[in-house]
This record gives structure tokens, C-alpha cells and sequence, in this order.
């Protein structure tokens, strides 16, 4: 298959119907922080059974349709000896890779952050192809205050991403592009919905500018909420927000919007996912979800770093992929 035949494939395959894909991409920090929370502790071994334990829970196909997993899982086996993205393709699930190399400080800021990860980022993909990853995953961090994100923060975050991005194409496999204005602070969620159209249209201007094609290209972008320290706004707010965004923004070549949950409890992200995929107006792009923590939450609270509670842990996996099905068609009762 040429190149742009694999990423029509790849595309298809993550978009069927009913599917969302599963962020369980955490790199060392961040999987440590997350496992601590529940009382496990990070070692090679239990990341390997972890994330073997997600990618071979029964049925976990007919709802997940894709992974993004963390450069150190594509080399690891299952208990049954298969290489986890080979547990993922025996599902039908397609296995992703996230390449970025996570935040550094843009130098002549004032303490803003872009993403680094490009160098070399063409050899690393052949090697994560011959691994079996077929789409890829870079994020970007946008700390929001009165006002930040500067013009400098905006502009050189979308040129990598969009750089990123072009990269990825010519070797065949589909970029996911991360903009994720952090919910972080005291903002509210008019200040999120300006920060995150700026963010999104200045990405797709780079996008342009860098020949990406969009029909093959996935966006993960927050949905607009207010910052941490206000109350939860009700799941119609948030989405009306969030497809005003949207729809100033993205293209319709675009053909799926997967969001990231960005600290969100799993029931608030499943309702906010619901909203959006239940109001009117026009929706040109398939709108689900690439949730790390709001998927992944129950099922670390079930397993608790024990073997024995290997099966309730797939139950939970189970169930809230199931319910962020539901919500991915607006067809979610809470
Ligand atoms: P959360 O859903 O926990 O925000 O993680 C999504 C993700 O992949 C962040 O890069």
C-alpha cells in the first residue's frame, strides 16, 4: 500500500463506529505519578502487566479502536508472549506511538513552554513502524492566565506541531496533533474558549504552511472549561462552548475530533462528550475521545497493583470504554 493508502486505512480503522481511542502513553514521570496515586509502584514489570492488562481485556475492540502507547509498551510482551501492539491487532485495535519528548522552556519567554522532540523524528518512526505503531501522538501544553499564552508561545508551539505533523505523513502513518490549553488556574471559561481558538487556528495555519494533509490528520484538543478552582459548568455549556471553538476553526476535511479528558472526574468527561455529540448545529467531523485518566482512573482504582484483581480491573476498562461509546454518539444516560 503507498503511503496515502495506509493512512486512508488508518484512518478508517480508528473512525469506525462506536470507537474511541485509549491514551495510555504516559511517560516514566507521569505513569509514576499516576500509579502512586492508587498505591502501585512503577517498575518495568508493572507497567508491563498494566498495559498488557488494557490491551488484551476481552471485547475492549467492539469500543476502543485505537491505543497511543509510550515508546517502552511497543516493546513489551504480553503473558501470552505476544508484543503488546500484536495483543492490540489480534482486537483489531491499532496500535499508536507518542513521539514528542515532552515541555521544555521557549527560551525568550517569560517561563512558557514549547514541546521538543523533533530531531531525529524520522528515524524513530521507521523503528516504531517496523514496532507496529501506525499513528503517532505530539502534545502540546498551553498555560493559560490573564495574559498568557504570549503570541511567541502560540506561534512557535504550532510550527513544531505542524512540522510534527508533516513528518509523520511521510512515512505513512496518521498524526494526532495535541493542542491542550491546560485547565490549570482561575480562568473562566471564556477565557479557555479565546485561548483555545488562538491555539487552534494558529495549528492550522502551520498546517497549511506545511503542506499537511487533513484528510489524514486527527485533532485532540480540550473541550473548553473553566479553570480548576471555578465550579463545573453543566455538560450543555460546556459543549456549546466548545463546538463554538470548534467550528472557527477546524476545517471539515478534519475527519475526527478525539478530545482529551485534561483532569475532568470520568463521569464529567462522559457527560461533556455526550453534550457535545447531542447539540444541534453543524458537526462536519466524527467528535469522541482519546482519554488517558478519565478511562484509566477506575481501572488502576480496581486493579491496585494486585494480579488477582486483573479481571475486575478489565471489568471497569470494559465499562467505561462502553459508556464513552455511548457518549462519543450522544446516547449516554447518566
Ligand atoms: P488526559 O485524558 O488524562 O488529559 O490525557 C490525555 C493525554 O493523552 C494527554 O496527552
Amino acid at each position: 500500500m503507498d503511503r496515502i493508502g495506509q493512512m486512508q486505512h488508518t484512518i478508517e480503522r480508528l473512525t469506525r463506529p462506536g470507537r474511541g481511542i485509549l491514551a495510555a502513553d504516559e511517560s516514566y514521570p507521569t505513569i509514576t505519578k499516576r500509579l502512586s496515586d492508587f498505591g502501585i509502584e512503577s517498575t518495568e514489570e508493572s507497567r508491563r502487566f498494566y498495559r498488557s492488562l488494557l490491551a488484551t481485556t476481552p471485547g475492549i475492540g467492539e469500543t476502543i479502536g485505537g491505543v497511543i502507547f509510550f515508546e517502552e509498551t511497543l516493546g513489551q510482551r504480553t503473558d501470552d508472549g505476544l508484543t503488546i501492539p500484536a495483543a492490540c491487532e489480534s482486537q483489531d485495535i491499532v496500535p499508536g506511538i507518542k513521539v514528542d519528548k515532552g515541555l521544555v522552556e521557549l527560551s525568550g519567554s517569560g517561563g512558557e513552554k514549547v514541546t521538543q522532540g523533533l530531531d531525529n523524528l524520522g528515524d524513530r518512526l521507521d523503528g516504531y513502524l517496523e514496532q507496529g505503531a501506525l499513528f503517532t501522538k505530539w502534545r502540546n501544553a498551553y498555560a493559560v492566565t490573564d495574559s498568557l499564552p504570549s503570541r511567541q508561545a502560540l506561534d512557535a508551539n504550532a510550527e513544531v506541531l505542524a512540522r510534527y505533523a508533516a513528518i509523520v505523513q511521510s512515512r505513512g502513518m496518521v498524526p494526532i496533533v495535541e493542542p491542550e490549553v491546560l485547565m490549570d488556574g482561575d480562568h473562566d471559561i471564556e477565557r479557555c474558549a479565546v485561548v483555545t481558538e488562538a491555539a487552534q487556528a494558529a495549528l492550522f495555519q502551520a498546517l497549511r504552511r506545511h503542506n499537511v494533509l487533513l484528510e489524514y490528520t486527527v485533532l485532540k484538543p480540550n473541550m473548553v472549561l473553566p479553570g480548576k478552582s471555578h465550579p463545573r459548568p453543566s455538560p450543555e455549556v460546556c459543549a456549546e462552548a466548545t463546538l463554538r471553538v470548534l467550528r472557527r476553526t477546524v476545517p471539515a476535511a478534519v475527519p475526527s475530533i478525539n478530545f482529551l479528558s485534561g483532569g475532568q472526574t470520568s463521569e464529567e468527561a462522559t457527560a461533556n462528550l455526550n453534550a457535545i455529540n447531542q447539540a444541534e448545529g453543524a458537526k462536519p467531523w466524527v467528535l469522541g475521545f482519546s482519554f488517558s485518566r478519565a478511562l484509566q482512573n477506575p481501572v488502576q482504582a480496581a486493579w491496585a497493583g494486585d494480579a488477582q484483581n486483573k479481571a475486575a480491573a478489565q471489568q471497569a476498562f470494559l465499562h467505561r470504554a462502553r459508556l464513552n461509546s455511548l457518549a462519543r454518539d450522544g446516547r449516554y444516560a447518566a
